[in-house]
């Protein structure tokens, strides 16, 4: 049996016996073990795609095809991510503080719509764990040759006119350790967070994180939500634009519930299959905008949806939901097509 066929026929069913976040949480503690096995990094490495490298915003990428934000929050398992094959990846949502995330069930799963949901609230250790970590990785000598990413968010307690200093905090500690670092200010599980998007909160975020990447000269990305209107994204780019920005993230997961029965429906952001239309219209209305860089995140199960994310002007990919169905055997899947 092939790589994909054992996972969709015999690891997809064991793990989808369990609730999500359980599942979850198994698959992240296997990587995480793995990241500290010789052994066990080699035989995932059985499934890299061939490289197909790719230079974008001065960063070297083995190929275009990188894990997305919130998988791996706390940056536990990134030598298995790299042996699994990915062009990069993106450790976080991090928050300055240390926080629990929503009450479970949070996550839930559509495999009839190849969709999840989740609102997990940024669950994680922290900008001061996550740093040590990190730190210890790089110490090691085990840190890996792909670029690896920090997303940042703004803590649950922290005020909405404290935020940019909250960013701050976390920019400090981590974008001395990153190869690049995302401000997110789309998640629909924060409440306010995505008022961040908004042209006077943006500018004066944006701003501060430019000054106080004068020492680090990190790139620094900005990730944006699939729910807001072409005025709002014209404002977007420009004041990215103005403000040394080095690629936007496009998108995060959607509010719209649409494509999910009612009497299913849950609380949260919706990701996979039903947001790929959508997540890649704004690839193509930005690409309509501008030439910066474009990382494209929504819906991508395939060779075909990862080529159609291309078409439309992406510069990178991220999956997060499609590897969740399609397992470890999606990125070969994908390199090959490209
Ligand atoms: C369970 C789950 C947790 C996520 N957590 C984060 C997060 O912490 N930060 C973030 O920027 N995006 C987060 N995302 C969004 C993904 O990074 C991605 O942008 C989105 O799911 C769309 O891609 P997909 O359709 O391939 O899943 C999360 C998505 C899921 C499904």
């Amino acid at each position: 049996m092939k790589a994909d066929t054992i996972y969709e026929r015999l690891v997809r069913p064991a793990l989808f016996s369990l609730s999500a976040e359980a599942a979850h949480n198994l698959a992240i503690r296997s990587l995480r073990a793995a990241s500290n096995s010789r052994i066990a990094l080699r035989q995932l490495e059985r499934f890299a795609p061939r490289p197909l490298p790719k230079t974008v915003s001065g960063l070297t990428f083995r190929n275009p095809v990188g894990l997305a934000a919130g998988f791996d929050k706390n940056g536990v398992a990134i030598p298995a991510w790299a042996a699994l094959g990915f062009g990069f990846v993106e450790v976080g949502t991090v928050t300055a503080k240390p926080q629990p995330g929503n009450p479970k069930p949070r996550i839930f799963r559509y495999p009839e719509q190849a969709a999840l949901i989740n609102r997990l609230g940024f669950n994680n250790e922290g900008a001061d764990v996550v740093a040590a970590r990190l730190r210890a990785l790089r110490e090691s000598g085990s840190w890996p040759a792909i670029p690896v990413g920090i997303n940042l968010g703004k803590s649950k307690i922290t005020p909405l006119e404290e935020a940019v200093d909250d960013y701050l905090y976390s920019f400090q500690r981590l974008a001395p350790l990153a190869d690049y670092v995302v401000l997110n200010i789309s998640s629909p599980n924060t409440p306010g967070l995505r008022s961040l998007q908004e042209h006077d909160s943006l500018q004066h975020l944006l701003a501060a994180v430019a000054r106080e990447n004068e020492s680090t000269g990190k790139p620094v990305l900005l990730k944006i939500a699939p729910d807001l209107s072409l005025a709002d994204l014209d404002q977007i780019v420009a004041t990215a634009e103005r403000n040394r920005v080095a690629g936007l993230i496009a998108t995060n997961t959607t509010l719209d519930h649409s494509a999910i029965p009612a009497s299913l429906d849950q609380t949260g952001g919706l990701s996979g299959r039903p947001l790929f239309a959508k997540s890649t219209e704004f690839v193509r209305a930005i690409r309509e905008r501008s030439s910066l860089p474009i990382v494209a995140s929504g819906g991508i199960f395939d060779a075909a949806s990862a080529r159609e994310k291309m078409t439309a002007g992406a510069d990178l990919l991220q999956v997060y939901t499609g590897y969740v169905y399609r397992g470890p055997g999606l990125l070969r899947e994908i390199v090959d097509g490209l």
